[in-house]
């Protein structure tokens, strides 16, 4: 929606986004085949440049043009803006895909069959915290339920799950859940 796009975009400029990569994919990247990778909801590329300074050709996908143009012109990187709400991932395209700070349900059940066989997932968002309903901002239509990530990606050889009280950008203690599979 246009007035997602324009609050993101605002978004974007007034709280940017770090521009280290995501620590998960230092650690992990290295189990997937370089090849094809899709960075959903790829804010200003902070992962996008890392997979791509690996080898990966890198589709990079947000709705936000401000923070598509943060991200460098690369042959290996290819930019599409568009709005995840009413996207298909096409099938047995990845190697890998890696979604960070994001959640959008009809996508992630998607994920799977986007992967090519012994494609890796790397999926890293903020849960619900049950014991602490108090603490936090965030909308729960945006945050994972306990243990439904790792259900999403079931019958994937699972590398790697936790789920970890952090402190998120703006401060505030808040619930990650971190996710490392092998389809
Ligand atoms: C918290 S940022 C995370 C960005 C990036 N994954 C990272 O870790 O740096 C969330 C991103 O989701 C994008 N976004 C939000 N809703 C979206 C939608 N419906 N379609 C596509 N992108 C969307 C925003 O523009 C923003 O870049």
């Amino acid at each position: 929606m246009i007035e997602d796009k324009e609050r993101w975009n605002i978004r974007h400029v007034e709280k940017p986004m770090p521009h280290y990569v995501a620590p998960i994919l230092e650690k992990y990247t290295e189990l997937a085949n370089v090849g094809m990778a899709l960075d959903v909801a790829c804010g200003i590329g902070r992962n996008t440049h890392y997979l791509a300074d690996l080898g990966f050709i890198v589709d990079a996908i947000d709705l936000s043009d401000y923070a598509l143009g943060q991200i460098r012109e690369d042959k290996k990187i290819i930019k599409h803006e568009v709005d995840l709400d009413f996207y298909d991932l096409q099938k047995q395209k990845y190697d890998l895909v890696i979604n960070i700070n994001y959640l959008n349900r009809r996508l992630l059940s998607q994920i799977p069959d986007a992967l090519n066989k012994d494609g890796v997932v790397i999926f890293e968002t903020f849960i619900v915290a049950h014991d602490k309903p108090e603490k936090g901002s965030m909308n729960p239509d945006y945050l994972l339920e306990p243990n439904e990530l790792i259900k999403a990606f079931e019958g994937f050889n699972i590398i790697y799950y936790e789920e970890k009280d952090v402190i998120n950008l703006r401060g505030e203690e808040a619930r990650l859940a971190s996710l490392v599979a092998r389809k």
